[in-house]
């Protein structure tokens, strides 16, 4: 049982007040997050998409890295809890002219803010503005990380554990792999932490060995270098982009070699089970991940992700602002 009163994104009595990681949190908060995610899935088939429950709060989307998916569903998550939603446009914010991340964050608050939408390069800068408000006694101002570094993406992690739980039910008979660049990836260390925690029959992770962290196994997964053995018989197949932007140096032959070998097309995917789903967070890079044919293919919950996306964000904002 993780030790709550040690983890910075609950409080005394266990309630969620930020959410920074998905390592850490107990399986019930988790679970509770997706049941709430179910119950706002309705919101979005309504004729009028609003639910009042962030009515009169402020929510800051603050991303010093580019995001199509993540910003715009926080947006459009806020805007259903009926919350204000401002995008501070970073290139053009004081940021640029050297003002440091805690004075930005002290600016926005004494704008009256309510919550922070957080990407950020640096993995624990969503730590660091939770903790500079504890320190300031603004405890009541949430945070959520969305992507640090390659440390953390737990809305990803949570929007992919509901996909999972929208097509297959229950997680312990599952094998699930993720596949690919895990050494560079916040998505993958999210997954696992989430997969792991709700009790997933087995978590593997594949890909060439300069692309896997030293001892991931610890994490309790399987490690497997071979894809079409990587994904026999399994139930759930997470493809990961090469995250070129976070390599240092060439850790690959070329794209075209690495689609040769790691690339998920029909005949590799046949490895699996027929009935198993392949997920991808995005951005997609066609050719060098993942073929068209199954990104486009009856297997593939790509989109459906995304959508989930939007439920799933707006449960945790929700429950951030005690609801
Ligand atoms: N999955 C994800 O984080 O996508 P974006 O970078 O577009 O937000």
């Amino acid at each position: 049982m993780p030790d709550r009163a040690r983890n910075p994104q609950l409080n005394a009595n266990g309630e969620l007040t930020h959410l920074l990681s998905i390592d850490g949190l107990p399986p019930d908060v988790i679970t509770h997050i997706l049941n709430t995610a179910s119950s706002f899935l309705e919101v979005s088939d309504r004729e009028v998409k609003k639910v009042p429950l962030l009515r009169g709060k402020s929510v800051f989307n603050v991303f010093f890295e580019n995001s199509t998916r993540t910003r715009t569903t926080f947006e459009i998550a806020a805007k259903r809890l009926s919350a204000d939603v401002i995008n501070l446009d970073v290139a053009r914010s004081s940021t640029a002219k050297g003002e440091t991340l805690l004075d930005t964050v002290d600016n926005l608050v004494a704008m009256h803010a309510d919550m922070f939408v957080v990407r950020h390069a640096a993995s624990g800068a969503p730590y660091l503005i939770a903790e500079h408000l504890r320190r300031v006694g603004r405890d009541d101002v949430h945070v959520v990380n969305a992507g640090d570094g390659r440390h953390a993406h737990p809305t990803q992690g949570l929007l992919d554990m509901y996909t999972i739980r929208h097509y297959k039910k229950d997680f312990t008979h599952l094998k699930v792999a993720v596949v690919g660049d895990i050494l560079h990836s916040r998505v993958a260390r999210s997954d696992i932490h989430a997969l792991t925690t709700l009790g997933t029959g087995e978590v593997r992770v594949v890909g060439p060995k300069t692309l896997l962290p030293a001892l991931v196994e610890k994490m309790g997964v399987s490690v497997h270098h071979d894809l079409r053995e990587g994904i026999e018989g399994c139930d759930v197949i997470i493809m990961l982009r090469l995250q070129n932007e976070r390599m240092n140096g060439a850790l690959l032959p070329s794209a075209s070699e690495y689609f040769r070998s790691y690339g998920l097309t029909p005949e590799t995917l046949s490895a699996a089970k027929p009935d198993a789903i392949v997920m991808h967070p995005g951005p997609m890079n066609r050719g060098v991940e993942i073929d068209s044919e199954v990104a486009d293919g009856p297997q593939a919950v790509i989109l459906p992700q995304v959508t989930f996306g939007i439920a799933v964000r707006m449960a945790v904002m929700s429950i951030l602002a005690g609801n």
